[in-house]
């Protein structure tokens, strides 16, 4: 049978689809009503050209938008977060018609977005919630609470505690485990460490799971701007600092790829991945390339695919929506409170992967191909 309670859909009740209502104004500009595509320009910022799973969002994003005869300002701002600021400044002012922004840092993009609110340019949150300002329009995004459940319910399944159907497995532990969190400027960051210690706590409280090193609050293990290099140092850091005593390490929760790839690092560096010290079971999310073919390798767990043409999509929707004059459809108009309003949603469902269904979830859907997967690089 398949493994994977993996499949987190969010069911019904985001397939009913409620309308979005509220926009600030944003959707009312009879300037681009009346225009041809062709006359619009979008603007996208994008955080960093580090990681892929970006690099595959920018061009998503940018095909499909080409592909409805938008012209297109695509930036990748080194997630550097002046840098982000001054790309949207400039994309407003060269007269962007809609703004489709995956922050840095959710918090500091409000004096951008008053300029844009004030020449009526609808801005649209893409994966990444923008806080603190009344002046975001829609977001679009997956279930992220429901990834970090995802998450966490990977690592109970790798370990043994729970069974492939989710049923409690025999497995009783004690495991030990330690836990990383991404960069905590970023909204999502927090959704994923919730859903993943709601699902682990229980196992936590009752000694199934030991966090050898104390550190369970999400500052102490959160990974500024979800940095490979500083995950690998920290867990470089936990190993010296409790495990030099010869415990083994059995399980880490990697709220991301890059991240649970400088984890792997340290990991091999001490010792890790032989038969008598197998790899910990380690999670992950993003489906990057280099993760997919680690778990292919059974160096990694798992991973969460989300499938960025879906959510490049549904930003597009939205972009077109408001350039027409409408609002788009959203189906949360409740989870996203960014500080100042509820921001309307859509979110769309993930999947967890596991060696097991790399060839189903990631090949089959032409996502990457098996020749990608082996090579453990896109074309
Ligand atoms: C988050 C995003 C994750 C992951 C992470 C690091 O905002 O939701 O999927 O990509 O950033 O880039």
């Amino acid at each position: 049978m398949n493994k994977k309670l993996g499949l987190t859909a969010l069911g019904a009740t985001l397939a009913i689809g409620l309308t979005a209502c509220g926009g600030e104004g944003a959707g009312s500009n009879t300037d681009t009503e009346n225009a041809a595509p062709e006359d619009l320009t979008i603007g996208v910022s994008m955080p960093t050209e580090t990681s892929e799973r970006w690099i595959a969002d920018g061009a998503n994003v940018e095909a499909q938008l080409e592909e409805a005869g938008y012209d297109v300002n695509l930036l990748y701002a080194g997630d550097d977060i002046p840098t982000q600021m001054q790309q949207i400044d400039q994309m407003i002012t060269e007269g962007a018609d809609a703004l489709i922004v995956a922050a840095i840092d959710g918090t500091a993009l409000s004096s951008q977005l008053d300029a844009a609110a004030d020449q009526g340019i609808p801005v649209i949150s893409y994966d990444r919630l923008i806080r603190d300002t009344e002046n975001v329009d829609f977001y679009v995004s997956f279930d992220n609470y429901k990834v970090g459940v995802a998450q966490g319910t990977a690592l109970l399944t790798g370990l043994g505690i729970l069974n492939e159907d989710g049923s409690e497995g025999t497995a009783t532990g004690p495991f030990n485990v330690e836990l990383f969190a991404g960069s905590l400027d970023d909204n999502n960051a927090h959704f994923f460490w919730d859903g993943a210690m709601d699902t682990l706590q229980p196992y936590i409280d009752n000694g199934t799971l030991v966090v050898k090193s104390g550190q369970t609050g999400i500052e102490q293990a959160a990974t500024l701007r979800w940095s490979q290099e500083t995950a690998q140092k920290r867990m470089e850091d936990l190993l010296t600092s409790s495990y030099s005593d010869g415990s083994v390490l059995n399980g880490v929760l990697s709220p991301f790829d890059g991240i649970s790839r400088g984890i792997i690092t340290a990991l091999q560096n001490a010792g890790y991945g032989t038969p008598e010290k197998p790899m910990p079971v380690i999670t992950g999310q993003d489906a990057e390339i280099a993760s997919v073919k680690l778990i292919a390798d059974g160096v990694q767990d798992s991973t969460i695919f989300k499938d960025t043409r879906l959510l490049a999509e549904q930003a597009v929707a939205a972009a077109e929506a408001y350039l027409e004059g409408e609002e788009p459809e959203a189906n949360d108009t409740e989870t996203y409170d960014n500080g100042v309003k509820v921001v309307p949603s859509y979110l769309l469902p993930v999947e967890t992967v596991y060696q097991d269904n790399i060839q189903s979830v990631l090949i089959d859907s032409g996502y990457y191909t098996a020749e990608e997967v082996a090579a453990g690089q896109t074309d």
